[in-house]
């Protein structure tokens, strides 16, 4: 396999890599304030997330190291403590998501453009589970407008 790393490549698999270190802090904040105020379901739900943005992470990092490029620590998104009511909360996630689902779909053009299938597939691959978080949180949040707070009982607690 050519190891020469790809600069374009390693540059795009470093920015998700930023972006999926910052998703899991703001899952995880979420998921703390809303297990302390007995949200349970919510809570649970926040932490599946926080997990699967670790696993993601991780999965760029070996793909950044493998084709012999550097990880690239750069600043990511921290919690905003004002956004932290349940509307807002989902909210943000779909502000999140769909950044997310942008900057895959861009990077995987940018992989198939520098022809790195292996890196482009991964990408592909991530998009899928943003997609479905973001599909989540979308419906969520017409639930919570249709049922207010039946749902946030129902379903939320
Ligand atoms: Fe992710
Ligand atoms: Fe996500």
């Amino acid at each position: 396999m050519d190891r020469k790393p790809r600069a374009k490549v390693v540059e795009i698999l470093n920015e998700a890599f930023n972006s999926e270190v910052g998703a899991i802090g703001v899952y995880m904040d979420q998921h703390f304030h809303m297990d302390d105020a007995g949200y349970d379901k919510l809570a649970e739900l926040l932490k599946s997330n926080a997990k699967d943005e670790m696993g993601h992470a991780e999965k760029l990092a070996e793909r950044i190291l493998m084709t012999g490029g550097a990880m690239a620590y750069g600043k990511h998104v921290i919690p905003d403590p004002k956004r932290r009511s349940i509307t807002e909360i989902i909210k943000v996630n779909i502000e999140l998501e769909t950044e997310a689902v942008a900057m895959y779909n861009r990077g995987i053009m940018i992989c198939a453009a520098e022809g790195d299938n292996a890196s482009r597939r991964l990408l592909e691959e991530i998009l899928m589970d943003e997609e479905r978080h973001l599909d989540d949180m979308i419906t969520r949040l017409q639930l919570l407008k249709d049922h207010g707070d039946h749902y946030i009982a129902e379903k939320l607690m």
